[in-house]
C-alpha cells in the first residue's frame, strides 16, 4: 500500500539517473536564462510573474531574449523526459481529454488516530488597532521583502494595515518573539511548500526572523523551485518550495507557470515530496489554484498521454488526498510538525461588505467589523472537502485556519501599491481598481499573523 509513490520499473533505474541528472542541469541553465523573462498579461492573478524579493525598483528586470538552441534543448529533453519519467512538465500535452469517470489509484488510509483537541479557539476572534506593539518590523528594514507586498515601497500612505493585532475570543495569542522562534527551529529545516500566498507567508516569517541574525552570518538562495534562507549560528533554515497544487503538475516551474490547460498528475506527490521530505517542520497551503476552471488529470498508469477532465474543487480532492496518504505513511509525528493553511480570502467585490458599491480592495482603509464576515470568494464546499480530507490525518496536522480572520482584512491587500510586471496601459490607470491585487497581502501585515499562530502551536 505504501509503495504507490514509486511505480517505475527497476530497470530504468540507471537511464533514470542519467535523464535525471541531465535535468537537474538543464534546469539550472534554463532558471538562469529566464528567472527575470516577462510575460505579458493584463489582469492580476495568482499566476503573477514572480521574481526574486531582492530586485530594487531601478534594476528592472529586462526581457531576454531567449537563446533558442536551450529552448530546443529543452523541448527535447522534455519529450525524452515524458517517455521514459513520464515527469510532467509545462511542455505536457494531453493527447485528448474526456470526462473524468472516478476514483483511480488513490485509496483513502483509514488506520489514523483521532484528532488533537484545542482548549481555545485561535481563530475566532476580532483585529484591535495597536499601534504600539505593531508592526513587528519594518518594511524597509527587510532585505528580503517582495516587490509584490512592500505596499509602502509603491506608493501606500495609509499605513493603517500595519498595526493590527488578532485578539482570540477566550485566549491570548503569544507575543512573537524571534529569539525564541530561532531556538525553537535550531539544527532544523522549516520548509514552507505551496503558492505565492504561502510565498508570501514565508517572506513574512523571514523579514519577522531576519533582523536578529548578524548580516554576515545569513544567506538566501537564489530565487528557484527552492528558495532557503539559512541562519548558520543556529544551524537552521527558512525554507519556500513551489507547488501550487501540491500534486506533480504542468505548473510547477516557479516562473514560467502561466499555461492555458492546468494538468497534473492527480496521483502522483512523489517528486515534490522528495524535496519535502526531510523537513522537520512544513507548511503546506493550496486552493486558489483550483479555483480557475476545469483540470486535466493524467494519472500515472495512463500510457496514452490521455487526460480526463474534473471541475477544480473534484481535482483538488484527489490531489489533496494523495497528499494526506503521503502524511498518512510518511509522517511521524514526533518527528516532524506538518501544518496545513486554510484558504486565503480574496476582497474582489466590495458590495459584499457594502451593498451598493462597485469597487474591490482598492482604497480599502480598515478592517471589516461584521463578526463572522465571510465573502464568496471563500468557497464553503472547498472549506467542507479539505476538513473532511485533514480529519483523516488530524493526528498528524494542524489545521492553521486563517481564512475568518484574513476575511476581516479587507485593507490588508496590495491593491495598486505593488510593482506590476507589465506596462500599464492609460485606461488601466485610469480606474485604478482595474488592476488592483486584492488577493496577495501586503508586508507588514496579515501574513506576520498567521505566523504568529504557527508561532504560538510551535511550543
Ligand atoms: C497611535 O495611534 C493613535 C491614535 O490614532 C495616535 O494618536 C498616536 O499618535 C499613534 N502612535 C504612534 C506611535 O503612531
Ligand atoms: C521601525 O523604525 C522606526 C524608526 O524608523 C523605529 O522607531 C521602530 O522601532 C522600528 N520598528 C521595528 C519593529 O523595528
Ligand atoms: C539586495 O541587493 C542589494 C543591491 O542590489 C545588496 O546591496 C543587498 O546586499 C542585497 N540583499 C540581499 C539580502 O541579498
Ligand atoms: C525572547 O525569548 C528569549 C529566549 O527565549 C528570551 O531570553 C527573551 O527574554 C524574550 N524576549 C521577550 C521580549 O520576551
Ligand atoms: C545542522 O542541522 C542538520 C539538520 O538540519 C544536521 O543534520 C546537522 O548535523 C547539523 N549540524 C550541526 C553542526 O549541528
Ligand atoms: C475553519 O474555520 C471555519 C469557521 O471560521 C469553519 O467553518 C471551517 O470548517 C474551518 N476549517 C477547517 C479545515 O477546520
Amino acid at each position: 500500500m505504501m509503495q504507490r509513490w514509486g511505480r517505475r520499473k527497476p530497470s530504468h533505474y540507471p537511464l533514470l539517473a542519467l535523464v535525471f541528472s541531465l535535468f537537474i542541469l538543464l534546469s539550472i541553465l534554463y532558471n538562469e536564462h529566464y528567472i527575470q523573462q516577462i510575460h505579458e498579461h493584463k489582469q492580476v492573478s495568482i499566476t503573477q510573474q514572480y521574481v526574486s524579493p531582492n530586485i530594487s525598483s531601478n534594476n528592472k528586470p529586462k526581457r531576454i531574449p531567449g537563446p533558442r538552441g536551450c529552448y530546443r534543448l529543452m523541448f527535447f529533453f522534455s519529450f525524452v523526459s515524458l517517455i521514459f519519467l513520464a515527469s510532467l512538465d509545462r511542455f505536457t500535452t494531453c493527447t485528448s481529454t474526456r470526462m473524468y469517470g472516478g476514483q483511480k489509484g488513490i485509496s483513502p488510509d483509514n488506520q489514523l488516530r483521532s484528532g488533537i483537541s484545542e482548549k481555545c479557539d485561535m481563530f475566532s476572534g476580532e483585529w484591535i488597532f495597536d499601534n504600539t506593539s505593531y508592526p513587528l518590523y519594518n518594511e524597509s528594514d527587510c532585505p528580503y521583502m517582495s516587490d509584490q507586498l512592500a505596499c509602502r515601497k509603491h506608493g501606500r500612505t495609509d499605513l493603517g494595515y500595519w498595526n493590527w493585532r488578532w485578539q482570540p475570543n477566550d485566549c491570548n495569542l503569544k507575543r512573537w518573539n524571534a529569539t525564541e522562534m530561532w531556538e525553537k527551529l535550531r539544527g532544523k529545516r522549516l520548509m514552507f511548500v505551496g503558492d505565492s500566498l504561502n510565498r508570501g507567508q514565508w517572506i513574512s516569517m523571514v523579514c519577522l526572523l531576519q533582523s536578529v541574525i548578524p548580516a554576515d552570518k545569513r544567506s538566501m538562495s537564489p530565487n528557484a523551485a527552492l528558495t532557503i534562507f539559512r541562519a548558520e549560528e543556529y544551524n537552521a533554515t527558512v525554507e519556500f518550495y513551489w507547488a501550487p497544487l501540491l500534486v506533480e503538475s504542468n505548473s510547477d516551474d516557479p516562473v514560467n507557470h502561466r499555461l492555458d490547460d492546468r494538468i497534473i498528475r492527480p496521483d502522483s506527490v512523489g517528486r515534490h515530496a522528495s524535496q519535502w521530505e526531510n523537513a522537520d517542520i512544513l507548511i503546506f497551503n493550496t486552493y486558489l489554484w483550483w479555483r480557475q476552471g476545469p483540470i486535466k488529470l493524467l494519472w500515472t498508469k495512463e500510457e496514452n498521454g490521455i487526460c480526463e477532465e474534473l471541475d477544480g474543487i473534484g481535482a483538488m480532492e484527489l490531489a489533496m488526498e494523495s497528499w494526506a496518504n503521503w502524511v498518512a505513511s510518511k509522517v511521524d509525528p514526533v518527528k516532524k510538525r506538518v501544518f496545513f493553511v486554510t484558504m486565503s480570502p480574496t476582497h474582489l467585490w466590495s458590495r459584499e461588505w457594502e451593498p451598493g458599491t462597485e469597487g474591490n480592495c482598492y482604497h480599502e482603509k480598515t478592517p471589516i467589523k461584521r463578526y463572522g464576515y465571510w465573502g464568496s470568494g471563500s468557497d464553503l464546499p472547498t472549506m467542507r472537502m479539505v476538513e473532511k480530507v485533514l480529519s483523516g490525518v488530524s493526528s498528524k496536522v494542524y489545521v492553521l485556519n486563517i481564512t475568518q480572520l484574513s476575511e476581516y482584512r479587507k485593507d490588508g491587500h496590495p491593491s495598486v501599491y505593488r510593482k506590476f510586471w507589465e506596462t500599464l496601459s492609460s485606461q488601466q490607470l485610469s480606474n485604478p481598481s482595474s488592476y488592483s491585487d486584492c488577493i496577495h497581502w501586503c508586508l507588514p501585515g496579515v501574513p506576520d499573523v498567521w505566523n504568529e499562530l504557527l508561532f504560538h502551536f510551535l511550543q
